[in-house]
């Protein structure tokens, strides 16, 4: 907590233009000084590297290094001076703190972000239930009863939400959300290239990021045995669970895209049966989304509790739970198509889609956009001189 000559401190420093750093990254910045004189966990991860061209650490480096971590987990388990050690380092967790406080920050609109943070898990389930509810209530207005809830409509889903509607519905969501993750990740590029050198992307230091993200590089422990997890054994099954959930998430999205161009470009409206592109791009893809979430969840919940910030918990579980239940009930629906369970499946599985894309910019899924972003940086970064000229690089 402040102190009143700590406020009057960060006052002065307001007026004379400086920034001041929060409690997290502040405690960032300690641990920073301890690890540049240890040095120990160099080749780890992209991290150390990057952390050895700076001998201070102002906002915007803490906000880069913060989202260049991975949470791995390898510094923790190495360091001499972790916890119960009076130096108490435990870089992941400082650093998971300070990531934490960047998807709030750079959230747009800013009211919004912290509200996601405190409430993830709750917040994501009732939004998901009360939407899926809203369009129970539309079908049952609109056909005339309970009984339109439990019929058979002869298989379309246009019968029940005619397509104009659902375009009508989830256009102005998705846009929303793409605009809001834009604007948000526009300021932090903004903010981290001048700290990161200020050089322009080149198309090597592109490739090598795409690899490090399309990998999953940093979550390999640097030896290629894997991360931690609950303990300190190696394992890879949070690189795996993760590659399932983010490739199945792109299948899926991808599913949706080629239905929109089969509708508008081909003229042929949804259903679609296998072997057609969009149905096996759904399936396959709901499906790893399915294994993959529940794989992370499995994790999750055992995870050490050194390693990351309890307060992210909701926040983290919300998101894994939406996305989960966007896969399964998609896959469901699949199962219910000519069955009467057809209308409660599909306002299900709207109402989980909904609710996915209305908190996307402000929870988790900005993790993948700013580590992005912050590998970007740092393969500019590192392919100039060490202006400090003592580092590995
Ligand atoms: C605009 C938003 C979306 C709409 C209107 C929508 C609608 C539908 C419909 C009508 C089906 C049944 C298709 C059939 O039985 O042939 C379906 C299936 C499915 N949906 Fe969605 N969906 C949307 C977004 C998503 C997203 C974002 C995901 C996952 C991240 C997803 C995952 C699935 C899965 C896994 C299936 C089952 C496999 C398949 O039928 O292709 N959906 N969706
Ligand atoms: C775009 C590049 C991405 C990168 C570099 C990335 C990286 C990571 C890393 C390192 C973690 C573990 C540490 C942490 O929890 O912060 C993680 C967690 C997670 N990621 Fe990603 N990710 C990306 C995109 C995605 C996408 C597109 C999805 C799904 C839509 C996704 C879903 C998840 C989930 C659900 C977790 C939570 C696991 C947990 O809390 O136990 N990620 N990601
Ligand atoms: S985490 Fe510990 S062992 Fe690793 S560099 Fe920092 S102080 Fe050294
Ligand atoms: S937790 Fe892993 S990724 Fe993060 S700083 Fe430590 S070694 Fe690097």
């Amino acid at each position: 907590m402040h102190t009143l000559e700590a406020l009057a401190r960060d006052a002065s420093a307001l007026a004379n233009g400086e920034t001041v750093l929060s409690a997290p990254e502040t405690e960032v910045a300690r641990q920073m000084q301890i690890c540049n004189a240890c040095r120990y966990c160099e080749g780890f991860c992209a991290v150390f590297p990057a952390m050895t061209r700076r001998l201070e650490f102002g906002k915007a480096d803490i906000h880069f290094l913060a989202n260049l971590c991975h949470n791995c987990g390898a510094c923790l388990h190495a360091c001499q001076y972790a916890p119960p050690h009076e130096f108490a380092v435990n870089v992941p967790q400082a650093m998971a703190q300070v990531r934490g406080q960047t998807y709030v920050d750079y959230a747009w609109p800013p009211a919004l972000g912290g509200l996601y943070q405190r409430q993830g898990l709750t917040l994501s389930l009732a939004l998901a239930a009360g939407l899926a509810l809203f369009l129970v209530l539309a079908v049952v207005l609109n056909g005339q009863g309970l009984g339109a809830l439990w019929s058979a409509p002869g298989g379309s889903f246009y019968d029940l939400f005619p397509h104009n509607l659902l375009v009508g519905l989830f256009a102005p969501v998705f846009l929303f959300a793409t605009l809001a993750l834009a604007l948000g990740v526009r300021r932090f590029w903004r903010d981290l290239t001048p700290a990161t050198s200020g050089a322009p992307l080149s198309a090597p230091a592109t490739a090598e990021a795409a690899d490090a993200v399309l990998r999953l590089k940093y979550l390999d422990g640097g030896h290629g045995e894997g991360c931690h997890n609950e303990d300190d054994a190696y394992t890879l099954s949070r690189r795996r669970f993760h590659h399932l959930t983010f490739y199945g998430f792109i299948l899926c999205f991808a599913a949706t895209s080629v239905a929109t161009l089969y509708h508008y470009l081909l003229g042929q409206p949804a259903p679609y049966d296998l072997p057609s592109l969009p149905k096996l791009l759904g399936a396959v893809g709901g499906v790893s989304l399915a294994l993959g979430t529940a794989g992370l969840w499995r994790l999750n919940l055992r995870r050490h509790p050194l390693l990351g910030d309890a307060a992210q918990k909701p926040m983290d579980r919300g998101f894994i739970a939406l996305l989960f239940l966007t896969a399964t009930s998609g896959l469901v629906l699949w199962l219910a198509r000519g069955t009467p369970a057809l209308a409660l499946t599909l306002c299900l599985h709207l109402g989980a889609v909904m609710a996915l894309f209305a908190t996307l910019p402000y929870g988790k899924f900005g993790h993948g956009i700013f580590r992005t972003a912050a590998l970007l940086r740092h393969a500019v970064e590192k392919r100039l001189p060490n202006p400090v000229g003592l580092g590995a690089d």
